[in-house]
């Protein structure tokens, strides 16, 4: 697909981040919108941001979904194809991030994340396909994460569902091209994203003490390690659909341990395990008073 505009994209997790840079940046090329999220203040931002920013006239319908809602998903691809007469683009983009041991994490989070992040993109794929077919020019853009190429400490359930959605879309697009069916497929790969997602993720006790000193100073750490901004995420992200690019890659970091994870495809996790340790919190000495016993 060479050009957005007159296209109609549908798009989830609009309501912050890359999905709402990717709405407006669609909205600028004249592309027609279906959007939808948890949280509808946030759709009502985009929605104004995009009038404010947009000068030509697109229509824009949003939806307050929950994309682990396989029934909520198929109604609302439904309810697009009503409004807006055709489907060209589903951006599988919602998701969230949990950090925990795999000992300690409880199962709850574990389906939560595995719901929005796996189950989400897996719904939103198979609702709107049959409609990207009908059209005869359609894209599927699924987000994984450089942690899709690359796994580390304290974010299995993160990662899992990451590679998930990896191999998900790898083994779609082959079949799609197999088809020549007018539709493809491509994976987002971003690297650290200046985002909300940070204030949203879930960090569990058990990380205090193994990998981090606090939520607080987690959470301030991991921010400094997001260097892209949404905006040309976004324009990184279309760049690569106009490209019927596989695998988007966005950020130099993700350039960098996409490439540490092909030459070192096994080796890699002991330099990471390495790292960690340098950086995870030191057992604290004890401290003796000065009438203690000396220690022989
Ligand atoms: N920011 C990064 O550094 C980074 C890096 C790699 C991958 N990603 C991925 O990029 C995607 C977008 O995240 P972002 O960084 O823009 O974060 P963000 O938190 O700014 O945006 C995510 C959006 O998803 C929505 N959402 C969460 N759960 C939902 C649900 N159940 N149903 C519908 N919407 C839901 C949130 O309300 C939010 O608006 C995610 O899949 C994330 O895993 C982000």
């Amino acid at each position: 697909m060479k050009s957005f505009n007159g296209r109609v994209a549908a798009i989830t997790g609009a309501a912050s981040g890359m999905g709402r840079a990717l709405a407006l940046a669609l909205a600028r090329e004249g592309c027609h919108l279906a959007l939808a999220d948890t949280n509808s203040q946030g759709l009502d931002e985009t929605l104004a941001l995009i009038k404010t920013s947009t000068l030509s006239p697109v229509k824009v319908t949003t939806q307050v979904l929950d994309v682990a809602d396989r029934q909520a998903m198929d109604d609302w691809a439904e309810r697009c194809l009503v409004d807006h007469g055709q489907i060209n683009l589903v951006f599988n983009n919602a998701g969230v991030a949990l950090s925990s041991t795999v000992e300690g994490v409880n199962y709850a989070d574990l389906e939560w994340i595995v719901g929005i992040n796996f189950w989400g993109v897996v719904h939103g794929t198979k609702a709107f396909l049959p409609y990207l077919k009908a059209c005869g020019e359609g894209h599927v853009i699924n987000t994984s994460s450089v942690f899709g190429l690359f796994a580390q400490p304290g974010m299995s359930g993160y990662n899992a569902t990451k590679f998930a959605v990896r191999g998900f879309t790898e083994s779609l697009r082959q079949e799609l091209d197999m088809q020549r069916c007018g539709v493809s497929a491509t994976c987002v790969h971003p690297g650290g994203i200046r985002t909300d997602i940070c204030r949203s993720s879930r960090i569990d006790a058990n990380m205090t003490g193994f990998l981090i000193h606090s939520e607080q100073q987690a959470r301030a750490d991991f921010e400094k390690l997001f260097i892209t901004g949404a905006d040309q995420a976004a324009k990184v992200i279309l760049q690569g659909v106009r490209k019927n690019k596989r695998r988007v890659l966005i950020g130099r970091d993700a350039y960098f341990l996409d490439l540490l994870a092909r030459c070192l495809p096994a080796a890699y996790q002991a330099l990471v395990v390495f790292a960690s340790k340098r950086m995870a919190p030191k057992p604290r000495r004890p401290v003796f008073e000065p009438n203690d016993e000396p220690r022989l």
